[in-house]
């Protein structure tokens, strides 16, 4: 890393920032509005928790606008840069212009998808032109798929995109090139090191592919980044919807009046966390196996540290965390039970 100002201002990061603040924000709103419901539920703190369901309702419904905005800019920025997530989020094989978003289709949650097959998805239902609209801003957009991303395609501006076969041998080029380098710069031979040095940057756009064997071990599992995408977007509009509603009842009804939303209401607050880890599993599952994006896979960025240390190190962590879970869980029930402290 040359400069962490670069990388902490980065485009990528002040996107990846907002849209995790912001989708904290709807957690943070649900449980409010949770913990509110609960009260007026029980006929207690009434005042309180409708004040309380006012407040929650206009955040939750603004917060979940900008979720859709900064997840929907997250988007395009990985079709530009993680193109084999955006394709496995969208369990598309093969790609094109004009591109429609899949709303739900049946893919096996357990097993990878058999992406060479070419087979179509069953009950598919898209919306028409919309994944090109989100990755390139244009209804006709190109939208690689995976099999365009291993066997190599021609992109929008005419150039081409090498197959991962090729990447492969340009990585191999950049991985010896720097072996030898390094090697010739330790025995003093200037003029060896000098002749790498081109050969390092001509190739060095796809070095982490010289550490790669075949293409199928840089497609993702396609059905969990399917999944997670779709339960954290579709969790996402039933916010939109719900907080609408909720402000809706909280300033034009009587909301206590209201059980079943009072009771969608505790209801939701699981699907608020549930959205967010889904969040993270896209994310992390779907650039795999990048450490650091067509440079580093993750087999060759592990340290040297034994499986023991780590096992240990692991269960060390699962146990207090799941200790600091209970606790905190136990505390916030109890206090909730409680209910506010009033000045005396
Ligand atoms: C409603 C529309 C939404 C869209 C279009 C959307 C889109 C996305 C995309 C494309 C990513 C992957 C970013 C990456 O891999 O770089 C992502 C990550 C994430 N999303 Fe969403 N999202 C939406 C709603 C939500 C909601 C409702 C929540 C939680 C309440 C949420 C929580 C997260 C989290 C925690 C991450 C991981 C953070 C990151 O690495 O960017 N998202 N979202």
């Amino acid at each position: 890393m040359v400069s962490f100002v670069d990388v902490a201002l980065s485009p990528f990061a002040i996107d990846k920032f907002c849209h995790t603040v912001t989708s904290s924000w709807i957690v943070g709103a649900v449980f409010v509005v949770a913990v509110s419901s609960y009260y007026l539920l029980k006929k207690r703190e009434t005042e309180l928790a409708k004040q309380s369901l006012k407040i929650a309702a206009c955040v939750g419904f603004v917060a979940s606008l900008l979720a859709g905005i900064t997840g929907h800019h997250s988007a395009t920025l990985v079709g530009k840069v993680q193109p084999m997530k955006l394709a496995a989020m969208e369990a598309l094989c093969k790609g094109g212009e004009s591109q429609s978003l899949t709303a739900i289709a049946l893919v096996n949650p357990f097993k990878q998808y058999d992406y060479r097959s070419g087979e179509e998805l069953a009950c598919h239902v898209s919306i028409p032109y919309a994944l090109s609209m989100m990755a390139t801003h244009s209804m006709h957009g190109f939208v690689p798929g995976v099999n365009d991303l291993l066997d190599g395609y021609v992109k929008a501006d005419g150039t081409r995109e090498p197959s991962v076969a090729e990447k492969i041998v340009m990585g191999k080029a950049a991985v010896n090139a720097l072996m030898t380098y390094r090697k010739a710069k330790t025995e003093g031979n200037q003029t060896l090191a000098q002749k790498m040095l081109p050969v390092i940057r001509a190739n060095m756009k796809y070095f982490g592919y010289g550490y790669v064997e075949n293409g199928d071990q840089i497609v993702p599992n396609i059905p969990l980044c399917f999944w997670s995408f779709r339960i954290m977007v579709g969790m996402g509009s039933f916010f939109v919807l719900f907080f609408a509603v909720l402000y809706f009842f909280c300033y034009r009804k009587e909301v206590s009046n209201a059980r079943w939303l009072l009771i969608l209401g505790i209801c939701s607050l699981p699907m608020a966390y549930i959205a967010s880890e889904a969040g993270w599993v896209l994310a992390e599952m779907g650039r795999q196996p990048w450490t650091i994006q067509d440079m580093l896979p993750t087999w060759v960025a592990v340290s040297d540290v034994g499986a023991s240390s780590i096992a240990t190190t692991f269960f060390l962590f699962l146990g207090l965390f799941t200790l600091l879970l209970v606790v905190e869980i136990s505390i916030l029930i109890k206090q909730i039970k409680k209910g506010p402290e009033y000045g005396k």
